[in-house]
């Protein structure tokens, strides 16, 4: 299968919890409204708890989903994300994970003075790419070093800005996002 296939398959998971967040997102933020000890919010509005729950389980639905094309039909050349319970820690890692390293970024844009919504060129494009790869790796070592060659990496640090712009674009003009970033 072309790599390029691959690497977007890998990381569907990763990437549909930021658009299902958007969709769904709102209500009581992470934070509670709190003030870090510079006076400026913890996370701000943009974090929430139903944003954050959303998208976890989409990625987690997503993947599942993806898993059982992959699994059913193997002449396809579609990678797999594990089976038993490696397929939850790997679901679990790409989904939370992008969801935990979009949180981060937010607490270093807030601490940069950055109000919610300010664009921070390739951090937001790819804090949570980071996230769900630090938590896949710590979950699922194995799956994630035989899964993303240094190959898919490099494809995935390339396209994600492009689709992650793109997709923003078109999120901002359904009016589903404030910001075009
Ligand atoms: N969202 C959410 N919960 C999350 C992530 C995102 O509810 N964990 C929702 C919020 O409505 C947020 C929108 O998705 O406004 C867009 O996400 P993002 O661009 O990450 O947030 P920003 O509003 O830009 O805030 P920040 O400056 O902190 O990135
Ligand atoms: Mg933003």
């Amino acid at each position: 299968m072309n790599p390029l296939i691959v690497a977007i398959w890998l990381m569907l998971p990763a990437y549909l919890p930021n658009n299902f967040a958007v969709l769904f997102g709102g209500g009581r933020p992470l934070d509670f409204g709190r003030n870090f000890s510079d006076g400026r919010r913890i996370l701000g509005d943009g974090k929430t708890f139903r944003g954050t729950v959303a998208g976890t389980m989409a990625g987690v639905g997503a993947g599942l989903i993806l898993d059982s094309i992959s699994s059913s039909k193997p002449d396809l050349g579609l990678p797999d994300f594990g089976s038993g319970a490696e397929l939850v820690l790997v679901l679990i890692g790409l989904s939370l994970g992008a969801m935990a390293g979009d949180i981060v970024a937010s607490f270093f844009k807030r601490r940069m003075g950055l109000e919610r919504g300010a664009a921070l060129f390739l951090v937001d494009q790819l804090d949570f790419v980071i996230g769900s790869w630090a938590l896949t790796f710590i979950l699922a070592p194995r799956w994630f070093s035989e899964s993303f060659t240094s190959e898919i990496i490099f494809i995935v640090l390339i396209v994600t800005p492009i689709l992650h712009r793109a997709t923003n674009i078109i999120g901002y003009k359904i009016r589903a996002k404030k910001e075009p970033w």
